[in-house]
């Protein structure tokens, strides 16, 4: 008997992540919207730190949020066809440098993150599942490969990736998820499923300056001093580089769309991934302008309520108490 998620008022989400410390943020976030949100189970994916650490680090934050019951599973340790790059330079050693979280306790799943995607896409009823990943796309390429039928279960894949009017973070032309996986990401986009991007054109708006940090710690709890330690740690690079004055708070733009999209606004475009030029690889090219009038195939998000955006993630961080 197919589970019918679509009736649902909430979204019946799989988050397939590579914390990293935005990572972690939105897995909170996650957990924090129960209304909101039907968090099926947590995939993990090498990205910005090896797999190894990516799900270990997954596990440490289900437990500083009090949740060792939730389904975390491991995933590709590696691309499709390219040498995994990492983003240590970023993230710390640990993928979560400023957080100080002790290893995690609870159980990792024994199932593939792959086959966890499939499972629950087959029992679920068509268009009931929502997709997000928000690291390098490899667990739903494989997966959308090895079982092309789940394709109608899936309602809509939100993704935090690429760069259309912004240069990218990894080279000029790529943004990181994106970047590390290239091919994964073409076969995602080739499957026709809806597609809402969230690229560094809106994330980088979503900047945690120091009085939006300062209202985390201010929270005064377990999890308001980690994602204040994680993200004093976090801002530092971009904040170097771009000279911000905060750091981009990419992935949770993924699950606020999913509990008030009316924060985040873009348009339907034609996009497609470049996947053979070194010079350009990775690259989302968006025709943003409509110029070869092709069908629109994603929707990219380019602005966001950045106020009503950290408003309704501090109210949610403070649900940890
Ligand atoms: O480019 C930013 C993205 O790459 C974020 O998802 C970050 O966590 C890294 O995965
Ligand atoms: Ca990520």
């Amino acid at each position: 008997m197919a589970q019918d998620f679509s009736a649902m008022t909430k979204r019946a989400v799989i988050l397939d992540c590579d914390p990293g410390q935005d990572d972690a943020v939105a897995i909170l976030l996650a957990l924090a919207s129960k209304d909101d949100i039907d968090l099926l189970g947590i995939t993990t994916v090498a990205g910005n730190v090896p797999l190894g650490l990516t799900e270990s680090n997954a596990r440490r934050i289900c437990e500083l949020a009090g949740r060792p019951d939730m389904k975390v599973f491991a995933g590709a340790s590696q691309p499709l066809m390219r040498k995994l790059v990492t983003a240590e330079w970023i993230h710390g050693r640990t993928g979560l440098d400023g957080a100080n979280l002790p290893d995690p306790t609870m159980p990792l799943q024994e199932q593939h993150s792959v086959d966890f995607i499939i499972d629950t896409c087959r029992t679920a009823s068509d268009g009931s599942i929502t997709l997000c990943p928000i690291g390098p796309m490899t667990n739903l390429a494989l997966a959308f490969m090895k079982a092309p039928d789940i394709v109608p279960k899936v309602q809509e894949i939100v993704c935090m990736g690429g760069a259309v009017k912004e240069f990218g973070n990894t080279t000029p032309a790529a943004e990181f998820n994106i970047y590390v996986d290239p091919q994964a990401a073409k076969v995602v986009l080739d499957t026709g499923i809806k597609l809402t991007m969230m690229p560094l054109d809106v994330t980088h708006k979503a900047l945690v300056t120091p009085e939006r940090l300062q209202r985390m710690k201010d929270l005064n709890s377990p999890v308001g001093d980690v994602c204040g330690g994680m993200l004093d740690y976090f801002n530092r690079f971009d904040m170097t580089r771009y000279g911000f004055d905060g750091g981009p708070l990419h992935d949770p733009c993924v699950i606020a769309y999913l509990i008030k999209p009316e924060l985040f606004s873009g348009r339907n475009v034609f996009m497609d991934i470049e996947v053979t030029s070194e010079l350009t690889m990775g690259q989302t090219l968006a025709d943003w302008w409509d110029i070869q009038e092709k069908e629109p195939n994603a929707y990219i998000c380019d602005d966001l309520d950045v106020e009503g955006f950290f408003d309704l993630l501090i109210q949610r961080l403070a649900v940890f108490g």
